[in-house]
């Protein structure tokens, strides 16, 4: 009674859950083999360690601008115009404290209540919280596996009250990553309906067999995107907490407000760990890129051996096989892996409807426990 309305539309995060309950069994002892992370289980690269102590000690200790230091805001403008082909400026480019909030300010700055965002599931979970926390509703779009997005359902879906469509490619949990044909129809509806987008680029690095291509860099999609990414994939930095967006002038005006008024500025010596990133030799990209593949083949194939429906995915580190036909729904199984082996999945059904038979499982863990977590599962189901 004491909380607001809008709190009644918000769920706890299941994946935030799932990891809290393999810290909880640890500490009790149990040896749990957690595929329930979201965070690569690297090292954040030296160079980048050595930058922020380096930053800590020459004083960077104080409040930044808001917006981030002007060095990182220009890094990451000029990265942006390079790889991603996105015409911006640094006085575009908003640090945050994790592309999370970055979602989150978005949300609160463009939406509201009664407003519809069009999602195609299955997505992540935070963005429907977003919606929500904005007063607004997600129309989900429903993506088969395997398959392009379905053109006539997307554009079923837009309503007079669509404002927003939310885009992550590559996608979790699925690994989805969207095509130019597949990015040119959404342009497209984006542009004949007015609507904003919002474009979290986050894995745009982890990408196996296919090309990512940022939507902002399409024609006309520049002043209704906000493109959003960071650092804790692609350099191991889940913990620094340190993201970045480039929004239109408006949007990021509104943004900084609520950056202002919540956080201040992004952990002042993460961004000069952040700035090196950025700057520096890419190659643990590349290693992690690599070893992630191999998991990928790894867990897939594992998978598929002992029954499960599991497709390769093309990005990010999980796969969202269906579990059906092995006699359980998502739910049911992540428990019976929890309690028979300390095997922790997430339920499909976090990530939108449509999911309740799949269950996501992240390989960011290593080949040895990937191995060992496949003989669990294995000798669960053949009890
Ligand atoms: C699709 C997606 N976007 C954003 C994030 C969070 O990024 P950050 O750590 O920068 O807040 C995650 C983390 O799991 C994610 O899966």
């Amino acid at each position: 009674m004491r909380l607001a309305d809008r709190m009644s539309m918000v769920e706890e995060s299941a994946t935030i859950g799932i990891t809290s309950i393999a810290s909880k069994l640890r500490r009790e002892g149990k040896d749990v083999i957690s595929f329930g992370v979201g965070e690569p289980d690297f090292k954040t690269p030296e160079r980048i360690i050595k930058a922020a102590e380096d930053a800590l000690h020459n004083g960077e200790t104080h409040y930044t601008p808001s917006a981030g230091i002007p060095e990182l805001r220009e890094a990451v403008a000029e990265k942006l115009r390079l790889e991603n082909g996105l015409d911006v400026a640094a006085e575009n480019i908003l640090v945050a404290p994790g592309a999370k909030h970055l979602i989150f300010e978005a949300c609160m700055s463009i939406l509201n209540p009664g407003d519809e965002v069009l999602q195609f599931t299955p997505t992540w979970v935070t963005y429907d919280a977003c919606v929500s926390v904005a007063g607004a509703k997600t129309v989900w779009v429903k993506r088969n596996m395997g398959e392009k997005i379905d053109e006539d359902a997307l554009k079923e879906a837009v309503s007079k009250r669509t404002r927003m469509i939310m885009l992550d490619s590559p996608n979790n949990p699925a690994g989805y990553v969207l095509g130019q044909d597949e990015l040119r129809f959404i342009r497209d509806i984006a542009v004949d309906n007015d609507l904003i987008a919002i474009s979290d680029e986050i894995y745009e690095k982890i990408v196996y067999d296919a090309n990512h291509i940022s939507i902002g860099s399409m024609d006309d999609m520049l002043d209704r995107t906000i493109t959003v990414n960071g650092f804790s994939k692609t350099y191991a930095m889940t913990g620094w907490r340190l993201g970045y967006a480039a929004a239109p002038k408006d949007i990021f005006g509104a943004m900084m407000k609520l950056h202002q008024h919540t956080v201040t500025c992004a952990t002042s010596f993460a961004q000069y760990g952040g700035l090196v990133a950025l700057k520096g030799p890419q190659d643990n990209v590349m290693s992690l890129v690599k070893e992630f593949r191999t998991r990928r083949d790894m867990i897939v194939k594992g998978l598929n051996d002992i029954g499960f429906d599991c497709m390769m995915p093309d990005g990010a580190f999980y796969v969202f096989p269906d579990v059906g036909q092995l006699g359980f729904n998502g739910s049911a199984l992540s428990e019976k892996l929890l309690n028979e082996t300390y095997v922790i999945v997430t339920p499909g059904i976090a990530f939108g409807p449509g999911c309740e038979n799949r269950v996501r499982i992240s390989y960011a863990n290593s080949r040895e426990r990937i191995a060992e977590g496949i003989k669990r599962i294995e000798k669960a189901l053949n009890k």
